[in-house]
């Protein structure tokens, strides 16, 4: 082997890729990647072989387990047949994801633009709103982040929206039915009545769309009170406004629904998707709309582009992610697994001190920590981190397993293939971990 292709080791990764490149959200200074080589199912590897159990799906998308050959087969069969196709042909892999995207998604939703990834489906779901309702303004959630690109960073409600400020006009963000861990949960009722006093406030007649999370991703795993999406559709309906639902995170299997919209029976008149579109083994995303909204451009222009929409690779990528899906019953076994999850999650709550509040759907999972079990106050603050935090963070690294950890909670999205046996033996990990927060816990 030559110099130039002998492999870099773990250390000479993390160099060089510090050097040379920015890693997103982060000081430069203080970030400290893990190296990876290689992975398989639910695994990866550093160069020197310490292995990870990946428990977070890489970023909660690689839904079908690393390394799996149908997908990685069809992705090969693809590129020596036709690599690329401009968007303004059509070929046979867009026609057949078209097509089946319109079976799996739920109601009339069964026309898609296709895109890179999820920022760019919600920039798109958005223009196609006030072009299909001639309104300009957009209501989106504070507990949200729907992409970094200009437009969906300024949908975005965390604090990964500040630095982009002053952004995209006419984005009106409104509370969720969830305060945080120390005031939680509103009800459906009380959450759609505040939805409905800034409809009233902001001009229902000015409103393109509202834009959320179906079920919220890394704001919490935000399961929403049995009645609020109903409650949000019923509104948008009566107020002509669209609905457009964000199932990037959520989608494809994660909650043990295709989309997490079939939990409550709602149909979104908008739903965008990427990550777990192709289970992330090469970028794409999609934005899906209903028959009446595709009609509005049958006459006229559709005002979008992209040089990679519809990139064969990638719509090759997700017929085959789908098969697996379908194949392997990954839906009704994120479903499955994610009851033994539940009772796992449980356990925790009960026997940890430090342990706040757990929450579940499908294979879509948190666990948020406190300082005290009274107050309920925080383990780390909002948008802050902590000692503690930061050294729970450390033992998952040192024990070999990932996940994120995020303010004051971790998260539990294993790829759905992931066995009882191997789901209890990260539970493990994590039991022995909240000995160091449980330390901190002062009642
Ligand atoms: C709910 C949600 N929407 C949109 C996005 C943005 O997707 P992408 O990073 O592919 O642009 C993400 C990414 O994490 C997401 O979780």
């Amino acid at each position: 082997m030559t110099a130039a292709t002998k492999p870099l080791t773990g250390d000479e990764i993390v160099a060089l890729s510090r050097e040379h490149t920015l890693f997103e959200w982060s000081a430069q200074a203080r970030v400290d990647p893990i190296p990876v080589a290689r992975a398989e199912g639910i695994h990866f590897w550093t160069p020197e072989g310490k292995r990870f159990i990946d428990f977070n799906s890489q970023l909660m998308s690689v839904n079908a387990g690393h390394g799996e050959r149908r997908i990685i087969d069809a992705i090969h069969e693809q590129l020596k047949t036709l690599d690329y196709a401009n968007p303004f042909m059509a070929t046979e892999p867009r026609a057949r994801l078209g097509a089946k995207l319109a079976e799996l998604c739920p109601g009339d939703i069964d026309v898609f633009f296709f895109t890179n990834g999820g920022a760019e489906a919600n920039e798109n779901a958005v223009k196609i709103a006030r072009q299909a309702t001639g309104r300009h303004k957009i209501l989106a959630r504070y507990r949200s982040y729907h992409g970094a690109t200009a437009g969906a960073i300024a949908l975005t409600g965390d604090p990964r929206r500040w630095a982009a400020e002053p952004g995209m006009p006419g984005v009106v963000h409104v509370l969720d039915p969830y305060h945080g861990i120390e005031r939680g949960w509103d009800d459906a009722a009380t959450a759609l009545a505040h939805l409905e006093e800034v409809i009233q406030l902001e001009g229902p007649q000015t409103i393109a769309a509202f834009v959320l999370e179906t079920v919220t991703g890394t704001n919490g795993i935000l399961v929403p009170p049995d009645g609020y999406l109903q409650g949000v559709r019923e509104l948008c309906t009566r107020h002509g406004i669209l609905m457009i639902a964000d199932e990037v995170m959520a989608g494809f299997g994660r909650t043990g629904e295709w989309f997490a919209v079939n939990h409550w029976g709602v149909v979104p008149d908008l739903l965008t998707m990427a990550k777990g579109l192709t289970s992330s083994y090469v970028p794409l995303g999609a934005v899906g709309m209903r028959r009446a909204i595709a009609d509005h451009f049958r006459d006229r222009v559709f005002p979008g582009g992209l040089t990679y929409n519809s990139h064969p690779v990638g719509c090759a990528a997700a017929l085959a992610a789908i098969r697996v899906y379908e194949e392997d019953r990954l839906v009704e076994r994120a479903r499955e697994t994610g009851r033994v999850m539940k009772q796992l999650l449980a356990e925790l709550a009960a026997k940890h001190p430090s342990v706040g509040a757990v929450r579940s759907i499908g294979l879509f999972g948190i666990v948020e920590l406190v300082r005290d079990r009274k107050t309920r106050e925080p383990l780390a603050p909002y948008n802050g981190t902590s000692e503690e935090m930061a050294a729970l963070a450390r033992f998952f690294r040192e024990e070999g397993l990932y996940t994120m950890v995020r303010w004051n909670a971790f998260y539990a999205n294993p790829p759905l293939t992931i066995t009882e046996a191997q789901l209890r033996e990260a539970f493990a990990i994590v039991d022995r971990g909240l000995e160091i927060t449980d330390r901190a816990v002062r009642a």
